[in-house]
This record gives C-alpha cells, structure tokens and sequence, in this order.
C-alpha cells in the first residue's frame, strides 16, 4: 500500500461559528489513487475541498500533505505545497487565452524550459486546447472550460490535484471523455499524482477511482474501495440508481 499523500482527520469546519458544516470527516489520498467523494447536495463536499485548500476555517481536526501541517499554510501558498485545487465554479480566466490561462498556472514556477515542456504536455493530452490556444477561454464549450481548468491547475506540477464536480454541466459522452482524462492526468509526473474528486456523476466517478467516500451530515458515511461501492446497495440507492432515474 502507497504511503498517504493527504490525510484528513476529525475535520470540523464551517462558515459561522454556530453552524459545523464538517463534523469530525477523516479520509486518506494516497500516494497516485484516485479517491472520489460523493454525496447530496449540501454535504459538504465543496466545504470539505475548501477548507482543505485553506479557504474555508478549520476549527478542530488535521491536515496534511505528504506529512506537513496544511492549516499553517496561507492558500496562495498551498500550490507551492504541491497542491492544486479547481473549483466548482469559475475555474477560467474567461477573457484570458487558453495559452494565459495555462501561463498563470505556471506563475510560481521559474523554470521556463521545463514550463515550455509542460505546455507541449498539456497539448498533447487536450489536444483541442492546443488548436485553440490562442481563443479566449469564455468563447470554450463547458467541457473544454473544465479541460483548461484542469490543464491550468496541472501546470503548477501538484503532487495532489484536487477536482469539485469536473463533468458538471457536461453531456454524457463528454463526461465519459473527461474522465478518461483524469486517468490520464494521473501519468503526467513520473513520480505519481493524487487525485482528490467530488462527483454527482458518481458511476462515471468511481469506474475511473480506486476507492470512495459517501458523505452526509458533515461525515463520512460510507468508505470503500471503488468496486465495492459501485456493488453497495445503499449508494446504488441513494446515488446510482437516482442518476440513472434523473438520466
Ligand atoms: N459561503 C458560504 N457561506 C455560508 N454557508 C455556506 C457557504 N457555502 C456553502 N455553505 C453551506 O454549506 C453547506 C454545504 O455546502 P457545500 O457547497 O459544501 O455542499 P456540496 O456537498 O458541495 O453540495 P453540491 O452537491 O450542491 O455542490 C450548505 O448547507 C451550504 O448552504
Ligand atoms: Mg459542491
């Protein structure tokens, strides 16, 4: 078994004091998994993917990547860290180019022939972000918005890359298409990537995850490796089965 990358214990957090949004959530990323959490509208997953990239108070519980102490960290700092986070919403510089918005991701990084390197990379794993590199990104289809969010948050080399609902929004085949992607993002660095994902979409989610949390009421409910959970009676009830019926 890989050693953990991010280790989440205990979590509590919220936006006011008298309301614990997260209450008491554990969960592991381990070193190259890919980890889907699902659950309803309002669990608390955003919340969760907030407070873990610094945005959102803590108020009891750890953190930690690759062993260090997270809360202790500012957020613009967290990429430097090695992790990246692309939220649910307003992931692109909309008036900006494919090609800026890909730049920006790269601003901390000082190496430039290894950043050129990069780009070609992410042209080569999107290639239609490469034919239209120099299009601004608000003129982009939903699934190449989130393809440029993704390409984005990859040009700071994360060693944890943390994703809030990719395929929102997105057809059926596109959501198939972007989450062979994510298998693939996994490859980009010879020396693994985690991938932390929140899906509605929760079959599309977990037939590309190794293993998954359900939360609800601000825990995990329910833990398992992806194929179990794909198998559970309780989150085919409550997830799977009500997608197929939304479908
Ligand atoms: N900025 C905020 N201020 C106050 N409360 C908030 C804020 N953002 C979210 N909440 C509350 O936190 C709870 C969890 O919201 P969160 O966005 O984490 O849910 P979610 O599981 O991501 O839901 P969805 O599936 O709809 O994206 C909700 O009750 C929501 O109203
Ligand atoms: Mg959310």
């Amino acid at each position: 078994m890989s050693a953990p990358a991010l280790e989440v214990r205990a979590l509590v957090a919220g936006y006011v004091p008298e309301l614990d949004i997260l209450r008491g959530v554990s969960l592991e990323v381990r070193e190259h998994e890919i980890v889907t959490v699902l659950g309803p509208n309002g669990a608390g997953k955003s919340t969760l993917m907030k407070t873990i990239a610094g945005l959102v108070p803590m108020r009891a519980g750890t953190i930690r990547l690759f062993g260090t102490d997270l809360p202790g960290v500012a957020a613009h700092r967290m990429v430097r860290h090695g992790l990246a986070y692309v939220p649910q919403v307003g992931n692109v510089f909309a008036r900006l180019s494919i090609e800026e918005n890909l730049a920006i991701g790269a601003c901390a990084r000082t190496d430039r022939a290894a950043i050129e390197e990069d780009l070609a990379r992410m042209y080569a794993l999107f290639p239609r972000l490469g034919e239209r590199r120099r299009q601004p990104a608000g003129t982009l289809s939903g699934g190449e918005r989130q393809m440029v969010a993704v390409a984005r948050a990859l040009m700071a080399r994360p060693r944890v890359l943390m994703l809030d609902e990719p395929s929102a929004g997105l057809s059926p085949l596109m959501v198939g298409t972007l989450f062979a992607k994510v298998r693939e993002v996994r490859e980009v660095r010879e020396t693994g990537l985690s991938i932390l994902v929140v899906e509605q979409n929760a079959r599309a989610a977990l037939a590309v995850s190794d293993r998954g949390y359900v939360l609800a009421e601000g825990r995990e409910r329910i833990t398992g490796d992806a194929h179990a959970l794909l198998a559970d009676p309780e989150v085919g009830e409550l997830y799977l089965g009500a997608r197929r019926a939304l479908a």
